[in-house]
């Protein structure tokens, strides 16, 4: 393993045993900077591609598709978005510095900073479709920040996320989605980096 493979891969795990909300600030506050090449050219995370990709191909008109990507962090979801022709995207992440990085890029219509763990407050609600990579994750963001976001989507929209399988067992996913006025358009596991274990779920639900 060569150094900056090493680099990527304590910053991955400091932040897969982030404690909340305060050290999550304080974890990507320090990991912004490199954080697109650890994860993407280093790492090769494909999590976060796959679920844009998802989305895109369940996704009817993209021309008018409004778009929350939650947990947007640098930007990558949208710029995978973009490239899929959507092009009203909203991102919302707590962290200042992340989102200064995905301001940068000028993918996204409004970025908002919040925290997805308490009831939001998003201006262009609600969306014909969230999407989330990276988020549901240890440490991060459970079922209560699933239901925060759900609230700020509409009738026949889309919910698109990556669910760490640890969150996904904690949280009770298979029943809570059971319990919700949806339909589960994909439920698959796969791993989010190359060659390793199934990790996550892909989910993609229908809100009736
Ligand atoms: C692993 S990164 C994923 C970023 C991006 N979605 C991607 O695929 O590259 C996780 C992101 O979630 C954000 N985050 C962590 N806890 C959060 C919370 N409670 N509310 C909002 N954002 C949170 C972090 O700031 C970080 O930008």
């Amino acid at each position: 393993m060569n150094g900056d493979s090493d680099k990527a891969r304590r910053n991955l795990q400091r932040a897969r045993a982030i404690t909340g909300s305060d050290d999550a600030r304080s974890v990507y506050a320090q990991w912004a900077a490199s954080y697109d090449r650890d994860v993407f050219s280093t790492l090769r995370v494909t999590g976060t591609d796959t679920i844009a990709d998802l989305l895109y191909d369940h996704t009817g008109d993209i021309g008018v598709a409004r778009v929350l990507d939650a947990g947007c962090g640098t930007g990558a979801v949208a710029a995978r978005l973009k490239a899929h022709g959507f092009d009203q995207i909203d991102g919302v992440d707590l962290s200042p510095e992340m989102l200064k990085i995905a301001d940068a890029k000028q993918l996204y219509r409004t970025l908002v900073e919040a925290d997805l763990n308490q009831p939001l407050d998003l201006p262009h609600s609600p969306y014909t479709a969230i999407v989330s990579a990276g988020t549901f994750t240890t440490g991060h963001v459970g079922a209560d920040g699933f239901h925060n976001l759900f609230a700020h989507l509409q009738a026949n929209g889309l919910m698109a996320c990556v669910i760490a399988n640890p969150v996904w067992q904690r949280d009770r996913f298979d029943g809570l989605i059971d319990n919700m006025p949806v339909e589960v358009v994909t439920n698959r596991i796969e791993a989010t980096i190359p060659d390793a274990e199934p990790d996550a779920h892909m989910l993609v639900l229908r809100r009736n």
